[in-house]
């Protein structure tokens, strides 16, 4: 494969976001062809709750290939014994992953803290993120620190960073939104496929893409909104799923959930505070039974906040002002309202009317909400590569 050399990249474009970019890794990012472009193997490595994020890795190996370049797709899911031996000058490295909550899904962070040392392997992230369309314009989901996280990783383990691209695919966020349009899914894959294969050529003929960092100060700001999602957010919405009466305990949930997080107890399903809301169970029960209880959410959230915590306060003395004491006291009662509230609902579901209650009060339960199931759209796109 022949170098094409730099091209005009968003560092000469930016000469701020350099600067601050220095102040973040240390050291300039390198321009790429240190090594005239030439490398002798690809890894992808992807974690992908519902396709976004392995299509967007399936089609930068379409591409790798085209040019002649060794490529290996490697699932976080099941990573084979030698997926991460012999990197080293030569390997270009891909990590594909979703955004969750600004920031990266808690299992590929966990796999970048576990990476072994680069040792000069070059390497590049793309996001996925909540692409939408109103009318003919498509709007961008927001990385916050996702990329941010993973450069720092990659940056303290040696790699030499090539490139940082949000990918604004579908959003498979259907617990907050009613699902796209199959025709509008259809649309935002095609544009996505066409400006990934862009980047991919460009940096895998020894360019750099790092798009990613052009909107770094909406992403610092949200910084904090991640560090609550990872603290918080993450759990409550871990406790938002149940399966309803449809559910026919065919057991493809549990099989296909990447962190385990589903279990049987008493004839129902349970989500444990382990699930990443990668929203793969949901968007994939063939009965549609799994849906998301909003209204009882609502319900537990207004006990806790709205009764117990003003209750345990006064009776606790606590001012109302900031006190590590009130903050420990709200917290403990915010996890017992959710952690209880589940098992209670689960439980009363013995009875028709809980059930009607919390399947009426639910908006993933109505017909008009769908579901995010990219599969059709992505098997009618050309074939990765040409
Ligand atoms: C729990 C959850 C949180 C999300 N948070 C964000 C976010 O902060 N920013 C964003 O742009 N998209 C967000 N999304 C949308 C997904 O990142 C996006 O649809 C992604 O392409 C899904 O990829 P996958 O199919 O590979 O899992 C979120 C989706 C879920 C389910
Ligand atoms: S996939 Fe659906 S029907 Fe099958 S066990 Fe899970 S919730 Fe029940
Ligand atoms: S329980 Fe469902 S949403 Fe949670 S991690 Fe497993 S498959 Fe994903």
């Amino acid at each position: 494969m022949k170098g094409l050399g730099m091209r005009t990249t968003w560092q000469e474009a930016d000469g701020r976001a350099s600067a601050l970019l220095f102040c973040l890794f240390g050291s300039k990012l390198q321009e790429s062809n240190d090594m005239d472009g030439i490398y002798r193997e690809l890894r992808l490595f992807y974690f992908s709750g519902t396709g976004n994020s392995k299509a967007a890795a399936q089609w930068v190996a379409g591409e790798a290939e085209a040019l002649g370049l060794p490529t290996r797709l490697l699932d976080l899911e099941r990573l084979p014994a030698d997926a991460l031996e012999g990197l080293g000058p030569g390997c270009l490295v891909g990590i594909f992953s979703p955004t969750h909550g600004f920031n990266l899904p808690p299992l590929v962070l966990s796999f970048l803290a576990q990476l072994p040392r680069g040792g000069g392997a070059a390497a590049f992230v793309v996001n996925t993120r909540a692409g939408m369309k109103m009318g003919r314009w498509f709007t961008p989901g927001l990385s916050g620190v996702a990329l941010l996280m993973a450069a720092i990783f990659l940056k303290a383990k040696g790699f030499r960073l090539v490139g940082l691209r949000p990918l604004d695919m579908p959003s498979n966020w259907v617990s907050f939104h009613p699902g796209l349009r199959a025709a509008v899914v259809a649309s935002i894959l095609g544009r996505c496929q066409a400006i990934l294969q862009r980047s991919a050529r460009r940096v895998l003929e020894g360019g750099t893409d790092f798009k990613g960092l052009r909107s770094l100060p909406i992403d610092l700001a949200l910084a904090p909104v991640a560090l609550l999602y990872f603290a918080a957010g993450r759990f409550y919405l871990a406790k938002s799923f149940y399966a309803n009466a449809d559910c026919d305990h065919c057991g493809l949930c549990q099989r296909h959930c990447p962190t385990s997080s589903i279990s049987e107890r008493g004839g129902q399903l349970r989500w444990s505070f382990t699930c990443e809301s990668c929203m793969r169970c949901l968007n994939a029960c063939p009965r549609r039974a799994i849906q998301t209880q909003h209204g009882l959410l609502a319900l537990w959230t207004w006990l806790a906040s709205g009764l117990a915590i003003p209750a345990l306060g006064s009776w606790l003395g606590l001012s109302a002002g900031f006190s590590l004491a009130g903050l420990l006291a709200q917290a403990l009662v915010w996890w017992l309202a959710l952690w209880g509230g589940y098992e209670l609902s689960a439980w009363a579901a013995r009875w028709a009317f809980w059930r009607a209650l919390r399947d009426r009060s639910s908006l993933t339960w109505w017909r008009f909400w769908r579901r995010y199931d990219p599969r059709r759209a992505l098997a009618r796109m050309r074939r990765p590569g040409r």
